[in-house]
């Protein structure tokens, strides 16, 4: 398989991976612990590997984007429309952008154009996942002004699932017996996408629409110690909640961990786009509940639900963590006092043990993704201890944000 990247840029081959595993296991033996830009760098050069493998893999399957690995252990994809589309191609943007070969580029370009279609599209609401992971960073790395465009047709798609009565985005169009107008904490993920809109056209109804939906969903989805439900559901003529439930959580009352990652980051990315306090202050609360949290494991990569009950078969979620550690190293960037220094702490912890043997697959196995142990949807019995394309992209996003720190 490794003949393959022969005449690839990638200075890293697979001895040298073995090399870094080496050091790593050494220090581990003397008790010491590894530096973290070796940390870093292992990641980085694994990550970069691995995503060469699965854009030579995939390179002629028209249309096609990685997902995760089917039961059958084959490798799943999916085309422009699935909410996970735009992963790959921001995470190959990244890694280029980490290092400047011109082939970790021309994939980039390949696999971003793959997602354009979803410009257009107003049935879903992770327009902000699919579009400003793939072409928002395109665009910053590269200022092609036909990304900009897409960018904005995104936007304006977007936009149209918002509600004024509501005062929210609509997450989701099925299970409409039950729900009027679900929304869901994931949903904070897709701002960004209009705050950066807001600035460039100068359209105030982008930032409206950011602050009507983050204001509303602090005042509905956060339980008093800021932990936050799944899925919240307003009655489309007053407003007002009418149901809080999870859809991929244990229970109704439980701390579905992915859920909580989003919600951190959403707020964290608000505050430093906006630089609005009360983003901040979300940002901290939501931090202050995961940093002690008693079911956080010593490893620090949370189990799929902070609530669900613990066994030896608990599933891990890899993503929450990646997530997490990506949205804590800019929140102690934010917040440059104590709390921001714990905020740190947790996430190199996280980064180190995302980065060890237990969760980094060994170059040319893992059906090419980084990271092993995500779980995507637990109670459907659906991605359990699996990779997932998002767990790599915040995890290559929270090394280089890391990197530029301790540089
Ligand atoms: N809706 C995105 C997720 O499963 O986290």
């Amino acid at each position: 398989m490794f003949a393959k990247t022969h005449n690839f840029i990638i200075p890293m081959k697979k001895h040298i991976f073995f090399v870094f595993l080496a050091i790593g296991l050494f220090f581990i033996s003397c008790n010491k612990q590894e530096p973290m830009s070796a940390v870093i760098e292992r990641g980085l050069q694994t990550a970069t590997q691995q995503a060469v493998l699965m854009a030579q893999e995939l390179e002629n399957r028209e249309g096609k984007l990685p997902t995760t690995i089917k039961p059958d252990g084959t490798l799943e994809t999916s085309d422009y429309s699935w909410w996970c589309s735009g992963f790959f191609p921001g995470e190959l943007w990244y890694l280029y952008e980490n290092n400047p070969a011109p082939e970790l580029r021309k994939y980039a370009e390949l696999y971003t154009g793959r997602v354009e279609p979803a410009k257009y599209l107003t049935n879903t609401h992770d327009l902000g996942f699919m579009l400003f992971c793939s072409f928002g960073n395109g665009l910053r790395i590269t200022q092609n002004p036909h990304y900009k465009d897409v960018l904005i047709a995104g936007a304006h798609s977007l936009a149209t699932r918002y509600n004024p009565t509501v005062c929210a985005i609509k997450s989701w169009d099925f299970n409409k017996d039950v729900w009027q107008y679900p929304v869901i904490i994931d949903n904070m993920m897709n701002l960004e996408l209009f705050t950066w809109a807001s600035k460039e056209t100068g359209n105030d109804i982008f930032r409206e629409i950011v602050d009507s939906h983050a204001l509303k969903t602090i005042e509905n989805h956060f339980r008093p110690d800021f932990s936050s439900y799944h899925v919240v559901s307003y009655d489309t003529i007053t407003g007002k909640a009418h149901i809080k439930q999870t859809h991929q959580g244990f229970s109704n009352e439980s701390a579905w961990a992915r859920g909580q990652a989003w919600g951190l980051y959403g707020y964290t990315a608000m505050a430093r786009e906006t630089g609005n306090n009360k983003y901040l202050e979300q940002a901290r609360n939501i931090a202050g509940f995961l940093i002690n949290h008693p079911t956080l494991p010593e490893d620090k990569i949370p189990y799929w639900d902070f609530d669900a009950p613990i066994s030896i078969d608990t599933p891990h979620d890899a993503s929450a963590a990646a997530i997490m550690a990506s949205a804590l190293i800019e929140l102690s960037q934010l917040d440059k006092g104590e709390f921001g220094k714990q905020c740190l702490e947790l996430a190199e912890q996280q980064i180190r043990s995302l980065s060890s043997p237990e969760y980094l697959a060994k170059p040319g196995t893992n059906r090419c993704f980084a990271l092993m142990h995500s779980t995507g949807n637990f109670p459907d019995n659906s991605e359990v201890d699996v990779p997932l394309s998002y767990a790599d992209y915040y995890y290559v996003e929270a090394l280089l944000r890391l990197k530029k720190l301790i540089r």
